[in-house]
């Protein structure tokens, strides 16, 4: 602030967008960037660009590459390679086609040691040797730092904003305050790293936030260094933010800064032509979904397909954080009563998350096999008998009697039949895990697997099938991609006790799947705050403020077994009252809060632009973007304080502003009658 030439264009400012998510799939930002790319590059068109380091890998499959036509950027690429900095400008090929630019922080390590001791001499950031992913941080940053500089120096007509995400992005955040670079900036916190840190441990989180010796923890957790790099970025932006109103408080707390803002995380919202769509979509992933369980449980298929209910849960491993531990012990406490409630149903519970692993099981591909080599023989039967009644069918005198099915089926087929039976013969119970892992012994999901007992045993109603790998088509086991699996689910359980925002349950809400998640994530948060009887619209929130571990879990087993106790009317009615939140979760709802925060921006290092601007809608076109789809305004809620997470703090500072209501202001849409569903039931 105050280093800022004051005519610089706000009107037709660039946005770059930096993480290190940018074509690169780790966890939830990855999803933030990519969903949210087709709002953003609506709003500004190739005024709009993300910066990320170059995952060669990654980018090759993402990433087309293409020659920048902007000159401001073609000179600023063109200095830096020069210099020997290698990268990828092109578009990212998704839905909006965003322009990314990659940057290659493989040759720019030459300057490592230089640059560490600048982030010491001008930050007091030390950075101990051996800790490769801080190096990395360090390169990134400074090529970001040394990029947004050399990129204002030609660009010098228009204004340029810098939005930040997480501090794996935000060393070039104190960089740009102390070299006076003319852009205005924004950070936003995903998570932080000491609350991630302190939750995985056994401590109360929640009740000692305010207590905390950050330092002393973080010192620790041997994680200063890296602590003192979030704070930093936090305290050199223009504007901080972060995805939700638990997060804030845990910043304010942890970071010493209390946020202007909370962006909620959106999603980019399917709309069908046809209302049912996406219950047949269901129903065809689930196909998917029953025939990997058939090759699974191979010899022990001796529960009933249209009596089997698929639950999961997913997301990067944290193990206590997303509240697998509650989710396994649950489990447990299902299996128990469903048993001795004399329950038909089978639940099969997924854990997709990714572990160490060598590669899948020899197991896990035969039973695939197998099951793929009895389908393969009796298709082949199936055409010899159809055959031999055409052939007979065709010689068939009046008189005659009907061709009998005993010689339909030829010894040949019954030798070839055997053989498929015997090699579905199996010694062990079908396993739990898909690959061969790394460290099995030691493996905390498994273990606690162990503990509670859950083996797949014939007499269990709940089974488990731990795939410690990300879901992808091109899996021989279980190809399908994570959106197919997911709608092919019932219910998604996300138990999380660290969990800044969420976008597993977030993602399930939009495909019509119900979900369970906490109140302790920013997703559970923001959804109890918005809707009145959630669990009917298949939200269902588990207390863990409140309530000790034992009720959480024994709150959690009820709510399974309740779901477990519906019919399938009631499953597909309870879809579809779920897939009709999704415009809640809308980017083009949710994005209003990115808009409001880069006006905050502007408004922060250019205010004498700000005052001759006050009346004019100088972002044009804005307002017009965001829909209100539904033509009654209103609430579901009858709330007084905080109507939206954006007005946790001053977003609007100076101006009225976007009005938040406007944006919010939504109904549940009317009940259908269920019985007039435009598609048919199968009951
Ligand atoms: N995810 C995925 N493939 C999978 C399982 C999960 O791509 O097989 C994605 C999922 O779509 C979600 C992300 O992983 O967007 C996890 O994000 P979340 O915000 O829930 O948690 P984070 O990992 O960021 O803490
Ligand atoms: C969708 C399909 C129906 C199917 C149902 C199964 O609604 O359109 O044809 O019967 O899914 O639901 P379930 O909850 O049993 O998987
Ligand atoms: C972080 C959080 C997660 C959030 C994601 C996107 O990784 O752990 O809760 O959904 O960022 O904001």
């Amino acid at each position: 602030m105050g280093d800022h030439e004051p005519n610089r264009d706000i009107r037709n400012h660039y946005l770059f967008e930096i993480a290190t998510e940018v074509a690169n799939r780790v966890g939830g930002i990855y999803s933030v960037l990519k969903s949210k790319a087709p709002v953003t590059t609506a709003e500004y068109g190739d005024r709009y660009c993300m910066i990320g380091p170059l995952n060669r890998a990654s980018a090759a499959v993402e990433v087309e590459a293409l020659t920048p036509t902007n000159p401001e950027l073609a000179k600023t690429i063109a200095s830096m390679e020069e210099r020997g900095i290698e990268m990828v400008y092109g578009r990212w090929l998704i839905e909006g086609a965003p322009r990314v630019l990659l940057i290659d922080t493989k040759t720019a390590y030459r300057f490592l040691d230089e640059w560490k001791d600048d982030l010491w001499n001008t930050a007091a950031i030390p950075s101990p040797v051996g800790d490769a992913e801080t190096n990395e941080t360090i390169v990134f940053g400074y090529l970001v730092a040394w990029f947004l500089g050399e990129y204002v120096a030609h660009e010098k007509e228009k204004a340029v904003i810098a939005h930040f995400h997480e501090w794996l992005s935000g060393v070039a955040l104190p960089l740009c305050k102390k070299r006076r670079i003319d852009v205005t900036t924004i950070f936003t916190t995903h998570a932080t790293l000491l609350g991630r840190y302190l939750c995985a441990g056994s401590v109360d989180f929640y009740n000692n936030l305010q207590y905390f010796d950050v330092d002393a923890e973080a010192g620790n957790r041997g994680i200063y260094h890296r602590y003192c790099i979030e704070r930093a970025a936090t305290h050199a932006c223009d504007v901080f933010t972060t995805v939700s109103h638990i997060t804030a408080y845990e910043s304010e707390h942890l970071l010493k800064r209390k946020p202007d803002g909370v962006l909620p995380n959106g999603l980019n919202v399917t709309k069908f032509s046809a209302m049912h769509e996406f219950q047949n979509l269901h129903q065809q992933a689930k196909e998917k979904i029953h025939d990997f369980v058939r090759g699974h449980f191979y010899g022990h298929n001796d529960f009933d397909p249209e009596n089997t209910l698929y639950f999961f849960t997913a997301g990067r491993y944290e193990y206590r954080n997303k509240g697998v531990d509650m989710f396994i012990e649950s489990l447990a406490r299902l299996n128990h009563r469903l048993k001795s409630s004399g329950s038909k149903m089978t639940i099969v519970a997924f854990i997709i998350m990714p572990a160490q692993t060598h590669s899948l099981t020899v197991e896990a591909l035969k039973g695939q096999a197998v099951i793929k080599s009895l389908r393969d023989t009796v298709d082949i039967i199936e055409k010899g008998v159809g055959k031999r009644i055409f052939e007979r069918a065709i010689k068939w005198h009046d008189g005659e009697a009907l061709p009998d099915d005993k010689d339909l089926i030829t010894s040949q087929d019954r030798i070839l039949l055997r053989r498929r039976l015997f090699a579905m013969k199996r010694n062990g119970l079908p396993p739990i895990v898909t690959h061969n892992m790394i460290n099995d012994s030691e493996d905390p999901i498994l273990n606690q697997i162990r503990r509670v007992q859950l083996f797949n045993h014939p007499s269990d109603r709940v089974k488990i099938v731990f795939h410690p790998e990300f879901l992808n088509s091109a899996n021989p086991v279980l190809p399908m991609d994570y959106d197919e699996f997911v709608r092919g689910t019932h219910l998604g359980v996300f138990s999380s006790y660290y969990e800044p925002w969420g976008y597993t349950p977030a993602e399930c809400t939009v495909m019509g799947v119900p979900s369970i998640t906490t109140n302790l994530s920013g997703f559970g948060c923001y959804m109890e705050e918005l809707i009145e009887n959630s669990t009917d619209y298949g939200i269902y929130i588990v207390d863990r403020r409140m309530k000790g571990v034992d009720d959480s879990v024994n709150q959690l087993t009820s709510y399974m077994y309740d779901f477990a106790g519906k019919s399938r009317r009631q499953r597909i009615n309870q879809r579809n009252r779920t897939e009709r939140l999704s415009d809640l979760l809308d980017w083009k709802r949710m994005g209003m809060e990115y808009v409001k925060a880069r006006q905050l921006a502007l408004r922060r290092a250019y205010p004498e632009s700000f005052d001759e601007a006050d009346d004019i809608d100088f972002i044009p076109g804005v307002e017009m973007k965001i829909s209100r789809p539904f033509s009654v305004p209103g609430s579901p809620r009858d709330r007084s304080g905080m109507m939206t997470p954006g007005d946790f703090a001053s977003l609007q500072e100076g101006r009225e502003g976007l009005s938040t209501e406007d944006y919010v202001a939504w109904k549940l849409p009317e009940e259908e009658d269920p019985d007039e569903y435009p598609f048919p039931l199968t009951l």
